[in-house]
């Protein structure tokens, strides 16, 4: 799809919105993603053939509950959380597939260009580092110095739950098909993120991932904005 067929497309939502929020002047997560058309364009890139994970619909959501389990331990005044989960309902806003499952260029960017639309005639504290987290949400590296970037970031890339696996996944045992949940806690000098594993879970398929290397540059991003360093820990379940 075109970038100017997608902002066709999510011009809709944006009237939508607009029509249906008349008075309202703040914009949430929730306005987004009870969006019939936000939800339809998800729709259309959430399973891509091929592909072990979600990408559209589900992932969103997932990234969001992320965040819900994130923000209570982090100590962000309400604007600042709201920043978070708006820009994690948007993030992917931008993305889209060609025809043989490959992503285009730069999502993040046709994100933030649609998402600067969605924004005119509301008010959207810190706005323009929501923007900036929106177009650099795929790189740790593009969000040092943003802790609301690190943490849509962080948010991103650890959906990799079994909520994000597709049939296709379960089919060929990728690995986050038997991490159950993930815990984050803040406990003395350690930002620590739990992996909840069924006793299936591989812990040499986890550590031949590059996957996880993006996981745990976001992760040390984030730790380090709070100030701590940072682990993962993995509990596996019996049965
Ligand atoms: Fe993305
Ligand atoms: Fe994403």
């Amino acid at each position: 799809m075109q970038l100017s067929r997608k902002i066709e497309v999510n011009a809709l939502a944006i009237s939508q919105i607009k029509h249906y929020h008349k008075k309202v002047k703040k914009l949430t997560y929730k306005m987004i993603l009870e969006n019939p058309e936000i939800r339809a364009h998800y729709e259309a890139i959430e399973d891509v053939q091929g592909h072990m994970a979600y990408h559209g619909w589900k992932h969103v959501n997932n990234t969001v509950e992320n965040a819900k389990k994130l923000l209570p331990i982090l100590n962000l005044d309400n604007e600042m959380q709201n920043a978070v989960l708006l820009a994690l309902a948007l993030h992917d806003i931008g993305k889209d597939f060609d025809e043989a499952g490959d992503k285009e260029k730069d999502h993040g960017y046709e994100g933030m260009l649609i998402a600067r639309k969605m924004f005119e005639g509301f008010d959207v504290p810190h706005k323009e580092e929501l923007l900036q987290a929106i177009k650099n949400h795929s790189k740790a590296s593009d969000n040092t110095n943003s802790l609301l970037g690190a943490i849509v970031c962080f948010c991103d890339k650890l959906d990799i739950t079994q909520k994000r696996v597709t049939p296709y996944g379960i089919e060929v045992g990728i690995w986050y098909g038997h991490v159950i949940d993930l815990r984050f806690e803040i406990t003395g000098d350690y930002f620590i993120v739990n992996f909840i594993c069924s006793k299936d879970f591989d812990k040499e398929n986890f550590d031949a991932d590059k996957w996880v290397l993006k996981m745990q540059a976001c992760t040390e991003n984030l730790a380090n904005q709070l100030g701590k360093e940072w682990k993962f820990q993995f509990e596996q379940k019996e049965g």
